[in-house]
């Protein structure tokens, strides 16, 4: 393999969903938030620019959206279920003990105790966590927002304290998951110094050799010990 090697990162099917995820999850955030501050500075320009209609549909652009990101984690589970990449794609996100190891050296790094950053394999610490963030916060978003949604279903069984516990937690859910995107994945997509100023991969789905390198040195040693195999079986 030469310089120009490409590394595939995301299979055209996971670009998709990752396009899905994103555009309906930014939908969520901005009628979400308008939901909630129907007064806000912003909430004037979207109404400015779209119409006094876009305000009397923002409830029902949020549940268009959910539902669109409901469908995408349907998908995604049957993807990660009988698809053979997305077989792998799941058992390489799950966690292990070498990824405590990859933290402490991280933080030891980061603080200047150790001069070496840690080596990654296919996925470090840190997308793990994020994968399982994104699960995680689906779930609770998916079935707090359905107790909002069917409320006069819900609320003969929750009563008006579990409808207020049901808002409470899916309004500070909302405040986590976008500080979480916007903060954290943002920062490692985009400012993050060896991806700066964008990692490409949710566009082009490869990675260059410099790159992986940099962020997955040990996935990519595992590539190159199975090229060289298959060169000497050829040979
Ligand atoms: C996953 C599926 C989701 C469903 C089914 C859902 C559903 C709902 C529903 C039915 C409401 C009440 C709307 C109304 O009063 O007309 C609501 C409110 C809200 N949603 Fe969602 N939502 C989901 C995901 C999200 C996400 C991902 C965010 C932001 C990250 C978000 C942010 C909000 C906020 C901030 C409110 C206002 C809460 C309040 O009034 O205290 N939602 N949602």
């Amino acid at each position: 393999m030469n310089e120009e090697t490409k590394y595939l990162r995301m299979s055209r099917n996971e670009r998709i969903q990752h396009f899905f995820l994103l555009s309906s999850f930014i939908v969520l955030v901005i009628t979400g938030f308008w939901l909630k501050f129907p007064e806000a500075w912003w909430v004037r320009w979207i109404v400015y620019v779209i119409g006094e209609n876009a305000f009397e549909a923002r409830g029902i652009i949020h549940r268009v959206a959910s539902i669109v990101l409901i469908a995408v984690s349907v998908y995604h589970l049957i993807y990660i279920a009988f698809n053979k990449r997305g077989r792998t794609l799941v058992k390489d996100f799950l966690p292990r003990k070498s990824d405590l190891t990859e933290l402490k050296d991280s933080m030891k790094y980061l603080t200047g105790k150790k001069s070496d950053k840690p080596r990654f394999g296919r996925f470090s610490y840190i997308e793990k966590m994020e994968y399982w963030a994104v699960v995680w916060g689906t779930v609770i978003m998916g079935a707090t927002g359905f107790v909002l949604w069917f409320k006069d279903f819900f609320f003969k069984y929750i009563s008006n304290t579990g409808m207020d516990i049901a808002t409470a937690i899916h309004y500070y859910e909302a405040i986590l998951a976008s500080l979480a995107i916007l903060v954290w994945h943002f920062y490692f997509i985009f400012l993050n110094p060896d991806v700066y100023p964008m990692n490409k991969a949710w566009l082009s789905g490869f990675l260059t050799k410099e790159e992986m390198e940099k962020e997955h040195p040990l996935e990519l040693e595992e590539i190159e010990k199975t090229t060289e195999k298959d060169k000497i079986q050829e040979s």
